[in-house]
């Protein structure tokens, strides 16, 4: 039996075996890529951390970890004001390699912002990856170094992404019934704070 969760999602976009199969494809370019040289994986709190803990178990090279909190302030499903609220210590970031992690790339607003804040802090590189990528949907300048899977302007939950909180722990990504934003049952959903 499948809980209530379930209920509210319209259609499984990508299944948990078609995330592993990802996963492990992303997994293998980047460990190509970054070879022998150390690096750390800065994770985007709260949407990245079930795809970095799943990423970083098919990573077979020399890393550390660590995480950084950008909240979007935001009503419904719209970005809005970005605030960065939790950095690494500067000696996690000065003249490291970084590979900065995320659910979603959308705007783009929330790499970017992050890229640069890292940079200015003296990382010595930074690579962005995202476990999806919406490239309909972007308004600065920014394509993904790495990314699993292409998603259309469609807003999505599971696997780290939220609506509002909720739905982080689905095991696989969907797109929400309308009637789960029309519901006027329970107001807090319009006051979603995440990244
Ligand atoms: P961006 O700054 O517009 O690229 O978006 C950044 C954040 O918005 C992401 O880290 C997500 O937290 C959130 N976001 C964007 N699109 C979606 C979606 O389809 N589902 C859930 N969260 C999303
Ligand atoms: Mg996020």
């Amino acid at each position: 039996m499948l809980g209530p969760m379930h209920n509210d999602i319209e259609t499984i976009l990508f299944s948990t075996e078609e995330i592993l199969a990802g996963l492990i494809r992303l997994a293998e370019e980047i460990t190509r890529d970054f070879g022998d040289e150390e690096f750390t994986v800065v994770g985007v709190l709260k949407g990245s951390v079930v795809f970095v803990s799943d990423l970083v178990r098919n990573l077979d090279t020399t890393l550390e970890m660590a995480f950084v909190s950008a909240s979007s302030y935001r009503s419904g499903t719209e970005s809005g004001k970005l605030d960065l609220t939790f950095f690494p210590m500067d000696e996690e970031i000065t003249g490291k390699r970084i590979l900065l992690a995320d659910d979603i790339l959308d705007t783009g607003r929330t790499m970017f912002a992050l890229k640069h804040e890292l940079l200015a802090r003296g990382a010595a590189e930074v690579k962005t990856c995202v476990f999806l990528d919406k490239p309909s949907r972007r308004s600065v300048e920014l394509e993904a170094d790495y990314r699993c899977f292409e998603v259309e302007d469609l807003f999505v939950v599971g696997y780290g992404l939220d609506y509002a909180g909720r739905y982080r722990n689905l095991p696989y990504v969907g797109d929400l019934k309308p009637s789960v934003y029309e519901s006027p049952a329970d107001s807090s959903k319009r006051e979603g704070v995440s990244a």
